[in-house]
């Protein structure tokens, strides 16, 4: 089967459970040939964005069908300036999330091998130590290194120290909220734990974003916390 029909939704699939248990078997098979992690996160990324935009936005029934961001009327929401030419709804790739992201610590990243005194310098070591960067991801350009620490910013900052997912249902009610894109409406952020040595570490977070309020629920979050663990058992880390 060619690598990109893994991110191909079959009719079958009916609930939300079953959309996320078919993404969990595409990625298995996918990350199944290497351990890198790199080229794992990167199809990940890809397989779950592009999984999620294959969904019908009729998908289930009544408020679930809104609440899979796959209303139509985010169409109109999106800004215009004055002048624009835009493109006739019917000619636009259907926007239902705006990203599907990682962002991992940046002692994972690697160091430069060319450029002599990069790591001397002293902005770029505080980064290494205190910050997650911005890894493999699918969508529009996002904000670069998020700080964990000495204060977690955002919801990816409070999902690392928390040490669990956090389901924002509406971003603007969300104190700290790190708006990467003015047209995210809600955002699910699931953080990437390994266990070693009877030690929890967290390497980073899963970060999707949504153009709907409420994309988000509970069968979301179970769906992406069993990738997650799938991800971080992959890769060699
Ligand atoms: N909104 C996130 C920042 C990352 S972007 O959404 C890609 C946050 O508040 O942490």
């Amino acid at each position: 089967m060619p690598h990109a029909d893994a991110s191909l939704v079959p009719d079958s699939i009916k609930t939300k459970s079953e959309f996320w248990t078919h993404v969990y078997d595409q990625l298995e098979i996918l990350v199944g040939v290497q351990r890198h992690w790199v080229s794992n996160l990167s199809n990940a990324a890809s397989l779950i964005y592009s999984s999620l935009q294959a969904f019908p936005s009729n998908f289930g029934d009544g408020e679930r069908s809104v609440n899979w961001c796959g209303e139509s009327s985010v169409f109109h929401c999106r800004s215009r300036q004055p002048g624009q030419q835009t493109l006739a709804k019917e000619d636009r790739p259907a926007p239902f999330f705006v990203m599907t992201c990682f962002y991992l610590i940046s002692s994972l990243f690697p160091q430069p091998r060319f450029t002599d005194d990069a790591s001397m310098d002293p902005k770029s070591q505080t980064h290494a130590s205190t910050n997650m960067l911005l890894g493999p991801f699918s969508g529009r350009p996002a904000c670069q290194w998020i700080e964990v620490s000495p204060r977690p910013r955002g919801v990816c900052g409070d999902a690392f120290v928390k040490r669990s997912t956090v389901l924002v249902p509406d971003v603007l009610t969300y104190p700290g909220h790190i708006a990467c894109d003015g047209d995210t409406k809600s955002e699910i952020v699931c953080p990437l734990i390994l266990r070693k040595g009877g030690e929890d570490i967290v390497l980073g977070v899963l970060d999707l974003d949504c153009l709907a309020i409420g994309g988000f629920d509970a069968d979301d979050q179970v769906g992406l916390e069993r990738i997650a663990a799938l991800i971080i058992r992959s890769c060699d880390w």
